[in-house]
């Protein structure tokens, strides 16, 4: 073998160990990760509602990660790996614009909060930054049997106007309230 051959055939073994090494243990590792106790998959409706999520972009501004810092004990417990066992590709989020959500679901279980919330989040927080998302919802004159009305406070939607929730919107409720930390198993004493 010339010293070609030993150049290129030494580059491609190093990328092939290293590509196993850095790549294929590691997913086989992780995927092999047990779910933690309580934690089951999520149903068809809050599935549709993850993939809204992402649609939206809500990982631009919230994190679904807890971190064992002093500063995040207000959004949960730390965060674990048993935690994302269904949760592929996990939604770890970078930016914490917005509060944390990987217990929104405990914090904030009323939907017809997130509701109003989502149609406009100003209606209920005061100075938030949080863009509204009047396309989950369906502004009519009067609802129709069946329709799920939210109540958006007076100011926020014209005079004798009904804000009716879109499937879409549904589904992302029912995810944000699926979104519950499960208690850790205490170590034995
Ligand atoms: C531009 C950044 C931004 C984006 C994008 C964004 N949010 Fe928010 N969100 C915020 C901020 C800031 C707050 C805190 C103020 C408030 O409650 O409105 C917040 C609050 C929340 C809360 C209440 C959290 C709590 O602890 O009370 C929920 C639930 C929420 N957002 C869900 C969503 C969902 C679902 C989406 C996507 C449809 C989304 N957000 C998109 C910035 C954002």
């Amino acid at each position: 073998m010339n010293n070609l051959g030993i150049l290129a055939g030494s580059a491609f073994f190093t990328y092939l160990a290293l590509a196993i090494a850095m790549g294929v243990f590691p997913g086989a590792a992780l995927s092999a990760t047990k779910p933690g106790p309580g934690v089951v998959p999520l149903s068809a409706q809050e599935a549709r509602g993850r993939d809204v999520y992402v649609a939206e972009g809500c990982s631009y501004c919230h994190t679904q990660q807890v971190r064992p810092l002093a500063q995040d004990g207000v959004w949960g417990r730390p965060s674990t790996a048993g935690d994302y066992a269904h949760d592929t590709p996990q939604l770890l989020g970078t930016e914490r614009t917005g509060p944390d959500l990987s217990n929104i679901g405990a914090r904030q279980p009323s939907d017809v909060w997130h509701l109003i919330h989502l149609y406009q989040p100003r209606s209920l927080v005061h100075a938030s930054i949080m863009p509204q998302y009047p396309w989950l919802f369906a502004v009519k004159v009067r609802a129709d049997a069946g329709d799920v009305t939210v109540a958006v406070p007076p100011g926020y939607v014209a005079p004798n106007s009904t804000v009716v929730a879109t499937q879409s919107a549904l589904d992302l409720v029912a995810y944000l309230k699926s979104l519950k930390q499960k208690p850790l198993p205490t170590a034995a004493p």
